[in-house]
């Protein structure tokens, strides 16, 4: 009986530390103090830097709940080359409520945004006191241009993002998976997709970093790669 207890005690320490890796508090993506991003002063929560439950950036809304502006740059221009099938659609000059998913994402990655910068203060509007004290954040908020994670205003040299993957790129491609719903590329639900298309969502997930850097699943033996890749 007290084994049985003993063994039920450590499955629940275990099963809570899987729950606590699969947050963002404590990740790179917590930007508090005492949580593993770059440490601020004058901020408690984690979620609000990207989320508000009230008053979203603007009236006509950007999902889901973003609490920041949009990077102001005009053109980020499209990865192209001779063997590319996809289309990639040009993804500056966004505005909210219509962005992409990697809109988001490049509101604080391009480098231009201060990662601090909040629609709606924390603290029922409070004064957003956050002052970058150390870590690869600049000053300015803005993410260091020495930083890999400043992934810089061109995508010219990223993997195509913002285009259509579906089953008829698959085909033309010839060395493609078909991807098993618009929703999804694998029938696992691991990796997904943006109503059909490939965004950096699809490969990183923004709240869990159990497969660091933030990739939706471990990339051992490139297993995130041949997900969607015959090769
Ligand atoms: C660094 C920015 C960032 C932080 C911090 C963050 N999120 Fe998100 N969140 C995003 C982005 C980007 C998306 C859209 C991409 C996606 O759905 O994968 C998203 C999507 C969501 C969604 C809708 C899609 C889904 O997965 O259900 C919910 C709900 C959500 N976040 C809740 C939270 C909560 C709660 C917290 C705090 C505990 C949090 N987020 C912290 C960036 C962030
Ligand atoms: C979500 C699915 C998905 C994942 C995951 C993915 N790719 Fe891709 N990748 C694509 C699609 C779709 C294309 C467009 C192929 C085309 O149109 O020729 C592409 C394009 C490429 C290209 C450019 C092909 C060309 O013809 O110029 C390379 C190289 C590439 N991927 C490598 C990788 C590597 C390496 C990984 C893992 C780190 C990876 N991809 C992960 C879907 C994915
Ligand atoms: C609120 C600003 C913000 C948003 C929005 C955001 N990030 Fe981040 N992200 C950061 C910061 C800050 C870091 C840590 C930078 C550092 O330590 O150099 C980071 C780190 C990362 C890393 C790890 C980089 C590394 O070198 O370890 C990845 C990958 C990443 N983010 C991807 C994403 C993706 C994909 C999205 C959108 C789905 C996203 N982020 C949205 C601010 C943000
Ligand atoms: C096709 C999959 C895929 C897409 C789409 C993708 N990434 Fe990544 N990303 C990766 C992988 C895999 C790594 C890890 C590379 C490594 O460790 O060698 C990575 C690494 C990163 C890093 C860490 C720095 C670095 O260069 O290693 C950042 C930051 C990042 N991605 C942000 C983004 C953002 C922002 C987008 C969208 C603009 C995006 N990613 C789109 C697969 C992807």
């Amino acid at each position: 009986m007290k084994k049985l207890l003993v063994l039920t005690v450590m499955m629940m320490m275990l099963l809570t530390t899987a729950a606590f890796g699969l947050s963002v508090v404590g990740s790179k993506h917590d930007l508090r103090i005492t949580g593993g991003g770059t440490p601020t002063a004058g901020i408690s929560e984690v979620c609000v830097v990207c989320h508000t439950p009230h008053q979203a950036s603007t009236s006509a809304g950007q999902t889901p709940l973003w609490n920041k502006g949009l990077s102001g740059q005009a053109t980020y221009s499209v990865y192209s080359s001779p063997t590319l099938n996809a289309v990639p659609t040009e993804l500056g000059g966004a505005t909210l409520g219509t962005a992409q998913v990697s809109n988001l994402c490049l509101s604080c990655h391009d480098g231009t945004v201060s990662v601090l910068s909040m629609a709606n203060l924390p603290n029922s509007g409070g004064t957003n006191t956050a002052t970058t004290v150390a870590g690869h954040i600049l000053a300015s908020g803005q993410i260091d241009p020495a930083s890999t994670a400043n992934i810089g205003t061109s995508l010219t040299n990223d993997h195509p993002i913002n285009f259509t993957y579906d089953a008829t790129l698959a085909s033309a491609d010839g060395g493609l998976v078909t991807p098993a719903s618009a929703a999804y590329v694998d029938a696992g639900k691991k990796v997904p997709l943006f109503t059909g298309t490939v965004q950096c969502a699809s490969c990183h997930d923004v709240h869990d970093n159990v497969n660091p850097p933030f990739l939706v699943m471990a990339n051992t033996a490139s297993a995130l790669c041949t997900t969607c890749h015959v090769k």
